[in-house]
């Protein structure tokens, strides 16, 4: 097969600065397959946050011009309406034209709900789900006008009911169902949108998950590199991606449909609250494990770090 390119294409990936992080991996891998590619991260996280190192979009387009690519540093944040503006213009300005959008940048915090202050779950709404649509509307008219585009959009695992994550899963449930909605509009216009839950040791889990934590351990043999994962972002932002309104998880090399299912159910037409009481098991049945998952471990078993509210 020939390789994939990217020859003349923009894209911009956002939350691409930190090392080791998915969306410089993502960066790197489009920039060595040609693409022109704008690299966004606000940089250093609130010391709150307790993310270890800090995210640089130039470092990275550092390394891709090294590397003899093609690449511009943006510091906009995409959680503001006038930053996430300001990430697509620096393309425009840059490249001339935008084609690819990657909203990966994210912020996570690992926290029970009642611990969780209404300003860090507003926070983690803000980033991960009202950042992906700012910058997609931001760019939605260019990838309108050209009748092409092609956007990957990051959720996780977690939207499916991970303890501890209520924010984040809801977050990534938006960007989830926001996508989906997203794609329908976009098949008039050339425009595909995908969705990725990826799994990889990055700083966000380092700054989730402490020192001792199992996890860690187990992701220290490079399993979970976020090089892993890049080759699903490529497929689905070229020219040859075969689907849209998609959810593909994509794991330490592993690669899968995450898709919503409904049972087969049970109808009566003179429904009952006693008849539904007593055909419970027909409503639940018929649904293949693992395709709506939530977890019932209990989370104190993890070895998460200490919860410091942003405002604090
Ligand atoms: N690492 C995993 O296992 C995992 C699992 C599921 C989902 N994800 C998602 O993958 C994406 C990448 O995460 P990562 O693991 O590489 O972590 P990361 O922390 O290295 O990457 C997220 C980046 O987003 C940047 N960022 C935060 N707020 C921003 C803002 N307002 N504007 C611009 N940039 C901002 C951060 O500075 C950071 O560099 C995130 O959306 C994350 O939620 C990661």
């Amino acid at each position: 097969m020939d390789q994939l390119r990217f020859d003349g294409r923009v894209a911009i990936v956002t939350g691409a600065g930190g090392n080791p992080s998915l969306g410089r991996a993502h960066a790197l891998l489009l920039a060595a397959r040609g693409a022109h590619v704008v690299v966004n991260d606000i940089g250093e996280l609130p010391a709150a946050l307790g993310y270890p190192g800090i995210g640089s979009a130039q470092a990275v387009v550092d390394e891709i011009r090294a590397a003899d690519g093609s690449a511009v540093a943006d510091t906009h944040s995409v959680a503001d309406e006038a930053g996430a503006a300001a990430i697509v213009q620096a393309a425009i300005d840059a490249f001339g034209r935008v084609d690819i959008v990657v909203n990966n940048a994210g912020v996570c915090r690992v926290v029970s709900f009642d611990d969780m202050t209404p300003a860090d779950f507003r926070h983690t709404i803000e980033v991960n789900l009202m950042g992906t649509v700012q910058v997609c509307r931001a760019a939605w008219p260019h990838l309108k006008a050209q009748g092409y585009g092609r956007i990957v959009n990051i959720a996780s695992g977690s939207m499916t009911g991970l303890a501890w994550q209520t924010a984040y899963a809801a977050a990534k449930g938006g960007v989830f169902s926001f996508t989906r909605a997203l794609a329908s509009e976009g098949v008039a216009h050339g425009i595909r949108a995908n969705v990725v839950t990826p799994g990889a040791l990055t700083r966000m889990v380092h700054a989730a998950q402490g020192p001792d934590s199992s996890f860690i351990a187990a992701a220290a043999d490079g399993v979970l590199a976020p090089e892993l994962v890049s080759p699903t972002i490529a497929v689905l932002a070229h020219e040859q991606c075969p689907v849209t309104g998609e959810c593909i998880e994509s794991i330490g090399g592993r690669v899968d449909r995450f898709y919503l299912a409904r049972t087969p159910g049970f109808t009566d037409p003179a429904m009952t609250v006693e008849t539904l009481a007593a055909h419970w098991d027909e409503v639940m049945a018929g649904a293949a494990p693992g395709i709506s998952r939530h977890d019932e471990s209990d989370p104190r078993q993890w070895s998460p770090r200490a919860y410091r509210p942003l405002s604090a």
